[in-house]
């Protein structure tokens, strides 16, 4: 079900939050619909899991083969996975970084990228959508290499990727959090490790702040709407230590654990037999 986070009469945003769920397999994640003047771009449509039902629910609202974008924030799986079928059933460009630009054609067939990529360089632009813009704005290491986020400046939301990110079911995922601190349990260890550096989370808030954002809508759970809520957010990322500010050596040692095959879980290293007495009476003289 398409829950509606802006509509006027000539734009809309709609979210998808349960076509993929938690299900301890596959992450919960979030799919995005952005329509202005009748023009349709998809925000980060997401893998192979999330296709078919992405394409079924959005129609009422937008007929898919009339995208005129797909908008990747990164290149993961849970990203872009699909490409290769919405490049099939639509005439769309893909919009992403372009340090993915060469990379993204192994999610398709031989050739179904060609002349259909919109490679947007590390500072970000404005791209045009109907009589609107999406601001395509950078995010870089917030967590992948080339990032962006997207910013409509008509509804005020700020599409932020992985970042902000929950661990919440779909239906959690479509109640917008108004209150930061009971939330943060949700985000904390996600943030620690999928993002890279306090310094990466602050160079970003300094961006942000500057945006005049009602919601903030991650890809997975969420979103966190209203301006206190907000502000804890970025206060909350400026006080964050997280990625490479944690790791030290006790991170890379040669690893001794074996993965047992039958639990698929790692098991401490099997003890050496201990000698025994028959081989140290053969020593005896
Ligand atoms: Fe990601
Ligand atoms: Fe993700």
């Amino acid at each position: 079900m398409a829950v509606e986070l802006y509509r006027d009469p000539q734009h809309v945003c709609l979210m998808f939050t349960d076509l993929v769920e938690e299900d301890g397999q596959a992450v919960q994640s979030n799919q995005f619909l952005v329509i202005d003047h009748g023009v349709g771009a998809l925000i980060d449509p997401g893998g192979n899991l999330a296709f078919h039902g992405l394409f079924a629910s959005m129609a009422p609202h937008f007929p898919p083969p009339r995208l005129s974008y797909l908008l990747a924030s990164h290149a993961d799986p849970d990203i872009i996975a699909s490409l290769d079928q919405w490049l099939t059933s639509t005439r769309a460009m893909l919009v992403i970084s372009r340090i993915w630009e060469r990379f993204a054609p192994h999610f398709t067939k031989v050739g179904q990228t060609q002349d259909r990529i919109i490679a947007v360089p590390d500072e970000g632009a404005r791209l045009p959508l109907g009589r609107s813009t999406l601001w395509l704005v950078p995010a870089h290491f917030l967590h992948a290499e080339g990032n962006f986020h997207f910013y409509d400046p008509v509804s005020r939301v700020l599409f932020t990727g992985d970042l902000g990110a929950s661990m919440v079911s779909g239906t959690q995922a479509s109640q917008p959090v108004r209150e930061l601190a009971p939330h943060l349990p949700h985000m904390e260890a996600f943030h620690r490790r999928y993002m890279v550096s306090n310094k990466i989370l602050r160079l970003w808030t300094a961006m942000a702040r500057q945006l005049d954002v009602d919601m903030l809508v991650p890809q997975h759970g969420a979103p966190i709407q209203g301006a206190q809520a907000i502000a804890d957010f970025y206060a909350w990322l400026d006080g964050l230590a997280c990625g490479i500010d944690l790791m030290d050596a006790c991170a890379y040692q040669l690893p001794r654990d074996r993965i047992d095959l039958t639990t698929r879980r790692t098991m401490p290293p099997t003890p050496a037999p201990a000698p025994s007495l028959a081989r140290s009476d053969q020593t005896t003289p």
